[in-house]
């Protein structure tokens, strides 16, 4: 097994900052198993697609989310679904539930709607003028989460500050999910920061959960399940359970949604060729009407183009797991206690699965090409246990938005950013964003 010692780390850090880091790292592995000198810190950065797929799949049962970083995340998103064990199973029942088959194919229609208004809110903001786009994603976000998770019980100003919240509060993690090995009781940056973010959080979140529950009722949206929910003990949910799961449901799902709208409009500007054929299409799909839960099937390329975007821009760099017990990943032994990091970022830039891997080209996802390849050298949701509940969601979501706002607006970005390695990959800089109606 190969290692990257502490000193070539910082070198590369320098070079090419912490993202360009990973990259390189990456690059240099290709696919093998290598050991990371992080100092104290010393965990295994898997990629290969045969290795993900038997620590998330095949050995699975050997691999947890025990680690460090999952510990300092806790703290934010409490031990349901964002952890492992019997509270998380309770909540993943509940979520999964409530995500998918007919369950889904109800909330399209509210996912359509909103995503119908949400457009509109955002052509007031971004026509002719350049609205932030990074913001102006959040809101369209937040605007369609609204009904959805919470059945609009926090509304649309509130689901605002509850985001800016989360993300401040994930932000001051940042300090302790990079050094895990230091104790809680030791004083690091950002702990006040953090504290300030779970009050402001607690603020909101405490009475609208608290109403609520006294209301009771059989609502379909994600909040009114998880207060129907049952523990391992059979016993209702408590409040504090409830609470921690819509925190990390705005983590889970509103920044890496966000960003990956973010990215698509960027990439969508960088290939205007690829823009002209999205556009072709959502004008035949939607045939100048509002967008309906059944296009989402019928926007392929529209798909094929999200697909890619997440390949390049995986929000998820850093997946990591704790072996339990003793094993051995790619011929390297990896003794109890290991931290593994996978790396959906990096497996998606293999050259060996991914040929002229940073070219954008949709075409990687027509059904031929994903029949032929590797099932696990794709994985921007994760995969087996702890794969992502809301993709469904997500594809519909941003599919919608992508067609939405093309068969009705000329988009206009401005700047030309790289991603930069923060807790998901938002864009270095501001991306502006601007919309005029279509002259047809
Ligand atoms: C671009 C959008 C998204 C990306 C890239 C993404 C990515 C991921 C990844 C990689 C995981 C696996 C984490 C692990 O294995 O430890 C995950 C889990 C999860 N995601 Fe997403 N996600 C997205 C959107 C969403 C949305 C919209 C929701 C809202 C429902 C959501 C909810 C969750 C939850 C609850 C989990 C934990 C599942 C479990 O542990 O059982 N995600 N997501």
């Amino acid at each position: 097994m190969r290692d990257v010692p502490l000193h070539r780390v910082l070198l590369q850090l320098a070079h090419g900052g912490p993202l360009g880091l990973v990259e390189e790292v990456g690059r240099q592995a290709r696919g093998a198993v290598v050991r990371l000198g992080l100092g104290p810190f010393r965990p295994l950065l898997v990629t290969h697609p045969d290795h993900v797929r038997h620590v998330l799949r095949d050995g699975a049962e050997n691999y947890v989310r025990g680690a460090a970083m999952w510990d300092a995340l806790g703290r934010l998103t409490g031990r349901g679904i964002a952890g492992e064990g019997p509270g998380w199973a309770a909540s993943r029942d509940v979520l999964r539930e409530g995500m998918s088959g007919g369950c889904l194919r109800r909330t399209g229609e509210v996912v359509a709607v909103s995503v119908d208004g949400a457009v509109e809110e955002l052509a007031g903001r971004a026509r002719g003028r350049s609205a932030d786009a990074v913001g102006e994603m959040t809101r369209l976000v937040h605007r369609v989460v609204d009904p959805v998770f919470f059945g609009s019980r926090i509304g649309a100003e509130r689901c605002d500050r509850l985001g800016r919240d989360v993300a401040a509060a994930l932000d001051s993690l940042l300090w302790r999910m990079a050094m895990p090995f230091v104790p809680h009781r030791v004083p690091m940056p950002g702990d006040r920061a953090f504290l300030r973010a779970t009050r402001a959080i607690d603020r909101t979140l405490v009475p609208v959960v608290g109403r609520a529950r006294r209301q009771g009722g059989d609502g379909a949206d994600l909040m009114s399940r998880l207060l129907r929910g049952r523990g391992p003990d059979g016993r209702p949910l408590d409040d504090e359970h409830v609470r921690r799961d819509i925190v990390a449901l705005f983590v889970a799902g509103s920044e890496s949604s966000a960003l990956t709208l973010t990215w698509a409009w960027v990439v969508l500007a960088r290939h205007p060729a690829v823009a002209a054929e999205v556009r072709r299409e959502a004008d035949r799909v939607l045939a100048g009407g509002p967008p309906r839960p059944e296009h989402v099937r019928q926007l392929v390329f529209t798909r094929q183009v999200l697909a890619e975007v997440m390949r390049l821009y995986s929000m998820a760099w850093a997946v990591p797991r704790v072996a339990r017990a003793d094993d051995v990943v790619g011929r390297v032994p990896v003794p109890a206690g290991t931290t593994l990091v996978l790396s959906p970022y990096l497996t998606h830039r293999l050259a060996e699965f991914w040929p002229d891997p940073l070219r954008f080209d949709p075409g990687r996802f027509e059904r031929r090409a994903v029949r032929e390849r590797h099932p696990l050298a794709y994985l921007p949701f994760g995969d087996g246990a702890h794969q992502c509940v809301g993709r469904a969601f997500f594809v519909m979501e941003s599919v919608l938005v992508l067609a939405t706002v093309l068969s009705r607006y000329e988009v206009h970005v401005s700047g030309d950013p790289c991603p930069r390695l923060a807790v998901a990959l938002p864009p270095r800089g501001r991306v502006g964003l601007s919309l005029t109606p279509r002259g047809r």
